[in-house]
Order: C-alpha cells, then sequence, then structure tokens
C-alpha cells in the first residue's frame, strides 16, 4: 500500500487502527477541558450538550490559538505513538521519521470566520514540540515575494483556506505520507479537496499564495466525506485543497506526516519543516528527542515531471459594453467545443463561457470569494468548481452552498452560426476584471 501511495499517488481511508479510541477521546477531552479553561465550566456543558462540531458557540475564533496551545503538548505524545504505529500498519519496515509539526486544524464556518478579528489564527497552523519552538521560529524566513494575506483578499486568517497545492510547495518533505483524521464528522463541503492523477503532472506555484498558478486546468475535485475517528492517508504531492468551510458546523482534524526515509526538502520553496522525531526514538518512549535535518543540508533537485497540464481556455475580446437589453455575439459555435471553455472579455466584464452535453453556460470568470480564475476549474453538465477551495457552483443559477457567494450569469442563445450573450439577473457582484 505505502508504495501505491507514494508512486501512484493513492490514497485511503483507515477506519480501524491501533490507538484509535483512545487518542481520539484524548484529543477531544483536551479541547473540551481547554473551553472550560477558557470560558468556564458552562462553555464545557454547553459544548457537550451541543456537540463538538459547535466549538465555534463556545469559543470565539480569537480563542483558537490559545485552545491549540493548550491541547497540543499534552496531546503530542499519544499522537506520536499513534502515528508511529500506523507507520508500521502502513508496513514500513525499520527506522522512519514523523514530523514534529502537527496541526489541530480548527475551521470553523467560513461566515463565523470571516466576522474574526486579525489576531484569530489560521486554521492551517500547526505546533512544534516547545522545545523547539524558539529554535523554529528563529529559522523563519521572510520572503519577499510571498504574501498570503493579499491572496488572501486581506480576509482574517480564520477565515483561510488553502489553495490547491503540493506540499513541498510551502516546505514539507519530499515522499512523504500525510494523515489526516477526523476529531468529529466531516462533511464533504468542510473536508479537503483532491485532484487524483495530478501527481506526476507539470503543476508550477505561484510565489504569492504557494498554491498552484493561475492557467494550470484542474480535473474534476474528489471530495470526501469522513466520519469521527477516520484517518484519511495520502500523498500530498497530489495537488489537494482545503475545502472553503461553507457548512454550519466547525471542522475538527488533526494531521501529521511520515516520511518513510529521511527528510529531504525541494529548493522551490524558501523554508523546510527541519524537525523530526526517529521511530525508534518513538517507540522507545523518547518523545522530546528530537533530530534536524538542516534544509540546505537536505536539499533534493526539484523533481521533473513530465505530463504537461492542458491547454488554457483562449481569450476572446469582444469590444461590445454589456448591458441588460442587448445581446452581443461573441464567437463562433464551433470555437467553444464540447466540454470546453472560453474566455471572453465582454466590456469591462470578464465572462467565462462553458459547453456541456447539452447547452452553453456564461458566467463571471473568476470566483466571487477570492478572485481566483474559474477558467481553471473543472465543469460538468451541472457546476463549475472553483480550482482554489473546491466550491462547486450551479451552471444556470450561479448559487453555490455558500450564500454569499454567487456567481454572476448571463443569458446565452446559439444562432446563425454563433454564440450569443447578454447580463442576466444583475446579482450586484462586481465582475470586472
Ligand atoms: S477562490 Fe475560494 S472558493 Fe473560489
Ligand atoms: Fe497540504
Amino acid at each position: 500500500m505505502l508504495n501505491s501511495i507514494l508512486e501512484q499517488g493513492s490514497y485511503m481511508i483507515l477506519a480501524d487502527f491501533e490507538r484509535q479510541q483512545h487518542v481520539l477521546d484524548l484529543a477531544r477531552r483536551l479541547i473540551a477541558d481547554a473551553v472550560e479553561s477558557l470560558n468556564g465550566p458552562t462553555a464545557r456543558l454547553e459544548l457537550q450538550r451541543q456537540g463538538l462540531s459547535m466549538l465555534h458557540h463556545a469559543i470565539t475564533p480569537e480563542q483558537i490559538g490559545p485552545l491549540r496551545d493548550r491541547v497540543m503538548p499534552v496531546l503530542r505524545p499519544a499522537l506520536l505513538d499513534m502515528v508511529c504505529r500506523i507507520g508500521r500498519l502502513l508496513g514500513i519496515e525499520g527506522e522512519f521519521f514523523v514530523d514534529d509539526y502537527t496541526i489541530l486544524r480548527i475551521n470553523f464556518p467560513y461566515m463565523v470566520a470571516r466576522e474574526a478579528t486579525r489576531v484569530a489564527e489560521n486554521p492551517g497552523i500547526g505546533r512544534v514540540d516547545n522545545s523547539t519552538r524558539q529554535q523554529s521560529d528563529a529559522r523563519k524566513v521572510v520572503d519577499p515575494d510571498y504574501n498570503p494575506k493579499a491572496y488572501h483578499n486581506n480576509e482574517p486568517p480564520a477565515a483561510w483556506a488553502h489553495g490547491a497545492h503540493r506540499d513541498t510547495w510551502t516546505g514539507h518533505s519530499r515522499l512523504g505520507v500525510n494523515l489526516w483524521w477526523a476529531v468529529d464528522d466531516v462533511p464533504e463541503e468542510a473536508s479537503m479537496v483532491f485532484y487524483p492523477g495530478t501527481l506526476h503532472g507539470a503543476y508550477e506555484p505561484d510565489k504569492r499564495s504557494l498554491y498552484l498558478a493561475e492557467g494550470y486546468p484542474l480535473p474534476k475535485p474528489s471530495k470526501m466525506s469522513l466520519r469521527r475517528g477516520e484517518m484519511l492517508v495520502f500523498n500530498p504531492e497530489v495537488l489537494h485543497a482545503t475545502h472553503l468551510n461553507t457548512t454550519a458546523i466547525t471542522r475538527l482534524a488533526l494531521s501529521a506526516r511520515i516520511n518513510p526515509l529521511r527528510p529531504r526538502f525541494s529548493p522551490m520553496c524558501f523554508y523546510a519543516r527541519e524537525y523530526w522525531h526517529s521511530s525508534s526514538n518513538i517507540e522507545a518512549g523518547h518523545f522530546d528527542r528530537i533530530l534536524r535535518f538542516e534544509r540546505e543540508e537536505h536539499l533534493e533537485p526539484t523533481v521533473e515531471r513530465t505530463v504537461a497540464p492542458p491547454a488554457f481556455p483562449e481569450l476572446v475580446q469582444v469590444q461590445a459594453a454589456c448591458s441588460d437589453s442587448s445581446w452581443e455575439r461573441v464567437c463562433d459555435s464551433s470555437k467553444l467545443e464540447n466540454g470546453g471553455k472560453l474566455r471572453v472579455q465582454f466590456g469591462r466584464e470578464n465572462v467565462l463561457l462553458m459547453r456541456t452535453s447539452s447547452a452553453v453556460f456564461a458566467c463571471q470568470a473568476k470566483c466571487p470569494h477570492l478572485g481566483v480564475s474559474l477558467a481553471d476549474g473543472f465543469h460538468d453538465d451541472n457546476q463549475v468548481f472553483c480550482p482554489a477551495h473546491g466550491l462547486a457552483y450551479d451552471l444556470p443559477s450561479g448559487h453555490s452552498s455558500c450564500q454569499a457567494l454567487r456567481l454572476q450569469t448571463y443569458d446565452v442563445e446559439e444562432r446563425l452560426g454563433g454564440i450569443w450573450i447578454r447580463a442576466s439577473n444583475r446579482a450586484n457582484v462586481d465582475v470586472a476584471a
């Protein structure tokens, strides 16, 4: 199984494994303890009554960081021990390595998180052992191009979500195996988004975000729900992202990483996760013995990937100004093949045309969440998927699972051998460049 994860990008869901219930109970109890220590016994009782997925009723987004600071140091040894056993379950013999950096992922519902202040922590931020925290903070390098605030449109960090990426783009080791563990039930629309078949594709990150650059069309995303206690095991070099949490519940997951070999890093990222535990130390109960693999001494050349991604849709310029009443001819019908997309500059509006098996649809070309180009997103007969955070937009209506995020749509007609569009149902959204 390990080989198929590493070489083919397969993934698996572990439903039953050693120490699963023990560590799950511990994690859930520590979260409840932290809620009590932050907001008192009534908050804990209320959380027990409503369930852990209502954590956003028990703490504020600003308390996510302090909660992690209380939970992670206590949970760490049991978590590392369980992760090490999973390495053996996957068939790793001999010594292997477990990343010191582990993440308690707390994603409040997007509509709640986006009201947070700037001090509320990003859901993707992890913790290292207290003994390495200072060293690892001191090793942090600032890259002048990297600007996650700009990518996230200045939304508060609590509302941030990972765009499509490979983990080596963000300082993680090569040949890693990621463990992503549901602390409570995780519905599809608060889960991970996967792009099967992308392991060997020649994709590049945008240096400003370290997420997939514009111009690489993606295949259909796989979204999967997990039940409490289930663990997803996957190759983080397969493109993956965080689904924008459009549900009404808080997503709770723990993530960790195994490296079957000594960690090595890609020079493409300006920093590296250098602190690791060896399986032999963990198995001997030495959770405080941490090894450092210094980035500069453990770089590996960037892997040459040979499969070129499909071509980016062509851009057609239409001079006419967009108005509610007039139809404008955009292009010959033959320009838009079945399943294809065409980008149209329609006056000052950016429009995306998509042909399905039955019709042509037109909508604003950029996702209203963070303005990522939908031209890179997969579409089928019913939906177009945002290539950043997997949100699905209904093709006729432009609606998504988030009430605040809706696409402007356009009326489309095909006649006289051409495709004609006009603005429809103006939803008061800005669709300009
Ligand atoms: S940019 Fe986030 S869902 Fe589209
Ligand atoms: Fe990742």
